[in-house]
């Protein structure tokens, strides 16, 4: 500017015109903290205080459901619909937004209309969803904020099953979307050019997520990933390496499906159900293929995948490579593809696009008609996934099963369409809408018995308090027991959190991490039986209730002690659940791996992470699923250190001669230059706190509390609780954030 020259001049512009290189570029294993603060209220033009339940509810169900019918028969010249009909196209769009789900962090899922962003929006496999969601724009746009996208998605993939004639098992609303990328979520170690990627096999190197060899009974992918290359929903269609072997890709479609939590019976029944309908599309080659939305040309106006081709869409469409369909009947539900599958022999074919495909191999199978020209018509396709389903031998069996019995077929898709585009959604308390089916309990929707009884009073709950902080648990017990009953919660798919006192039942129960509260929640049993034999008029207080108000009669102790008086919110009305009503395999995967308010390290933790992921990483990642900022989770972690949370009673991190009292001591320390910081181990997973002047060892430490002084993102946080007048302010943020971590599952309070 002093120079009289344009301020934006350069190879490379920063600031808000931001090229690389990015902090990440520069120091590639620094902690991403700014990850806490994505899709915050700034990003959203709704505002805190818009009401989407009420809004989706002040929405006429039928005719939104009129509309989407007569939009999903309808046909645009811009992007035609094959068969006249665009029911299969949208049932694509709608799986692969809920497709992206891992059970490992219950990231993904169609929960967030997240498809709209990057990397999602344009990974190759879901190479034109930009036209599916494009094509019902008019439908969104009609039913403005009303509608999310994410709602709109799934319902238009529902509805699209449902003008096929196939039976669906309802649907429900209540999914609010996203308003930018998810930077948070790991999606695997590859790194591709997009400009260049025309495969699925030019995008990676996909040894570097899998683990050992093809056939190994090793031969695993890495957690928490759940798709066997970067850029795709699930597998190569072509199979492994586009080898085209279907045992391989069997063996593919297991790993994959079952870090989506299906079974192999909803595997094929998803698999074999969805290829019921529709075609893929594979006419030109892919080097002619335009870049994916997110790098697209400015006039194209946020689509990607420009194909130079004739009309560029309906007989010349190019999405994946492969070219055909399954079916003769590609626009109703029947058990053709099945029928055809085992009825005849395969060999395999080149698309025109190249891509490695399957046909009959006698003459006189059914055919296919084209998609566009009346009269034409191909032979039937299959892919080597598809081929996958006959020769494995379980989910051939299945297939057998399904041949034998439609019905049941028909069943076992419909409920795991189902549970595909509803799996995130959390307790039925979410679901929106008159399809939401609420009268069965399903066992993946982590059910709670509803609140069928009156609920203490604020004379119960001082005395109930009073009566637990006499039991003779330490405040730190009663603490650790509430804390470890909330902190299983994760926002990511909603399931965990203290409701249900699932802590009380297997698997978690039996966790290592969770031993300190096996003693609380036995007296904890005791007062509730003695309180519910006494009381009156049906009113009863649960386990679930009882541990988080043991929680807030000890922060409130704890705060005294420190000389701030407070009270700690308590809102009950928590239930006890059931083991019957409990996926013990499913839940074990909320079996942390880090956590580090209760500096606990899993044995599996090396393991899991192959020794590339520092604990503090992993911290990082829980403090995320627990909806905490920043802020919030440094405070969180001073107050679980003046509590003394850890698992196992250790004293690292414990930097107070006062345990149990709500000091601001953890954070004193952590910045005073009185100490010196030693590793005390070669690997600096452990650490001495040595006073400079006697060089005596004062304190010892984690990486889980070193990093709040170490990282300069924590520690500008740190300093605030650290300072003079930082006690109060500490107390204060602390009970804030406690009382937000014990209702964080309480969607009966905030719908
Ligand atoms: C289309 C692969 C599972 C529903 C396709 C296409 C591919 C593919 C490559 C063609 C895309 C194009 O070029 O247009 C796979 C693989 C799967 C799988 C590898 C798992 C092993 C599913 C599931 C569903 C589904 C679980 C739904 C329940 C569909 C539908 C189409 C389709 C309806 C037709 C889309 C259209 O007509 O435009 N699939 N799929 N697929 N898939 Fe799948």
């Amino acid at each position: 500017v002093l120079s009289g020259k344009c301020p934006f001049g350069g190879d490379r512009v920063g600031g808000t015109f931001a090229s690389p290189p990015t902090l990440e570029q520069w120091y590639p294993d620094r902690l991403r903290v700014e990850t806490l603060h994505q899709n915050g209220p700034q990003a959203d033009p709704l505002g805190p205080d818009f009401d989407y339940k009420a809004a989706f509810e002040s929405i006429n169900y039928e005719e939104l459901k009129a509309d989407i019918r007569s939009f999903l028969t309808s046909s645009v010249s811009w992007w035609p619909s094959d068969y006249g009909n665009y029911g299969p196209q949208m049932i694509r769009m709608a799986w692969h937004s809920a497709g992206t789900y891992r059970i490992a962090d219950g990231r993904g899922g169609a929960g967030e209309g997240l498809q709209r962003f990057a990397p999602i929006s344009s990974w190759w496999d879901n190479g034109n969803t930009d036209k599916s969601r494009r094509l019902i724009w008019p439908i969104k746009q009609k039913y403005g904020n009303a509608l999310s996208w994410a709602d709109l998605m799934v319902l238009t993939g529902t509805v699209a099953l449902e003008i096929m004639n196939f039976p669906t098992y309802g649907f429900a609303g209540g999914r609010r979307d996203a308003w930018e990328a998810d930077n948070a979520t790991y999606w695997g170690p590859e790194l591709w050019d997009p400009h260049n990627v025309k495969s699925p096999d030019e995008m990676v190197n996909r040894d570097k997520r899998w683990r050992g060899q093809n056939g190994d009974p090793d031969y695993d992918l890495e957690q928490p990933l759940a798709a066997s290359h970067q850029a795709l929903i699930y597998v190569n269609p072509e199979g492994p390496y586009a080898s085209g072997d279907p045992a391989a890709s069997a063996h593919d479609i297991r790993v994959t499906f079952t870090r989506m939590a299906m079974n192999d019976v909803e595997t094929v029944a998803l698999i074999a159900g969805g290829h019921a309908f529709g075609k893929s599309h594979g006419m030109v080659k892919a080097d002619r293929i335009g870049p994916p939305p997110e790098i697209a040309p400015m006039e194209a106006m946020g689509l990607g995948w420009h194909n130079p081709e004739g009309k560029g869409s309906a007989e010349q469409t190019m999405t994946n490579g492969i070219e055909g369909s399954w079916v003769p009947n590609p626009t109703s539900w029947d058990n053709d593809y099945l029928t055809n599958l085992f009825k005849f022999d395969w060999k395999q074919t080149k698309s025109p696009a190249g891509a490695l495909q399957w046909e009959p191999t006698d003459p006189n199978a059914p055919r296919t008609p084209d998609a566009h020209i009346p009269g034409k018509t191909h032979p039937l396709m299959m892919m080597t996934s598809d081929i996958a389903l006959k020769v494995d031998p379980v989910y051939r069996e299945i297939c057998q099963k399904f041949l034998e019995d439609f019905d049941y077929f028909t069943l076992e898709f419909s409920k795991a369409w189902y549970k595909l585009t509803h799996r995130d959604m959390g307790p039925k308390e979410r679901y929106l809408g008159p399809e939401k089916k609420l009268e069965n309990d399903l066992i993946w929707q982590d059910p709670i018995p509803a609140l069928d009884h009156p609920v203490i009073d604020a004379a119960d709950i001082s005395a109930l308090k009073a009566e637990i902080l006499a039991s003779g648990h330490s405040v730190s017990d009663l603490a650790f027991t509430a804390f470890s009953s909330a902190s299983t919660y994760r926002k990511s798919d909603k399931r965990g959190g203290a409701n249900g006192a699932r802590i009380a039942l297997a698997p978690q129960i039996g966790w290592s991490v969770n031993r300190r509260a096996v003693p609380v929640i036995e007296t904890l049993r005791g007062v509730a039986s003695s309180f519910n034999g006494k009381a009156t008029g049906g009113k009863t207080v649960s386990l679930a209730d009882l541990i988080v108000l043991g929680g807030c009669a000890a922060v409130e102790k704890a705060a005294q002690e420190a000389g701030v008086d407070v009270t700690v919110p308590f809102a009950p009305g928590r239930m006890d659940t059931t083991s019957e009503l409990t996926d013990e395999a499913s839940f074990e995967w909320l079996k942390p791996v880090v956590d580090g308010f209760r500096n606990y390290i899993d044995d599996r933790f090396a393991e899991i992470t192959g020794g590339k992921v520092a604990p503090e990483e992993v911290f990082l990642d829980r403090a995320n699923l627990l909806a905490l900022t920043a802020p919030e989770w440094v405070v969180l972690a001073g107050g679980t250190r003046a509590l003394n949370l850890n698992h196992d009673g250790s004293n690292h991190g414990i930097f107070t001669d006062r345990v149990g009292v709500l000091t601001n001591d953890f954070f004193t320390v952590l910045t005073s230059m009185d100490y010196e910081w030693k590793k005390a181990d070669p690997a600096g997973m452990s650490f001495t706190l040595d006073d400079r002047e006697s060089g005596q060892t004062k304190y010892t430490a984690t990486r889980c509390d070193l990093v709040f002084g170490s990282n300069a993102q924590l520690r500008a946080v740190t300093e605030v609780y650290a300072g003079a007048d930082g006690h109060k302010r500490f107390v204060r943020d602390f009970v804030k954030v406690w009382d937000k971590v014990m209702n964080l599952d309480r969607f009966d309070l905030r719908v």
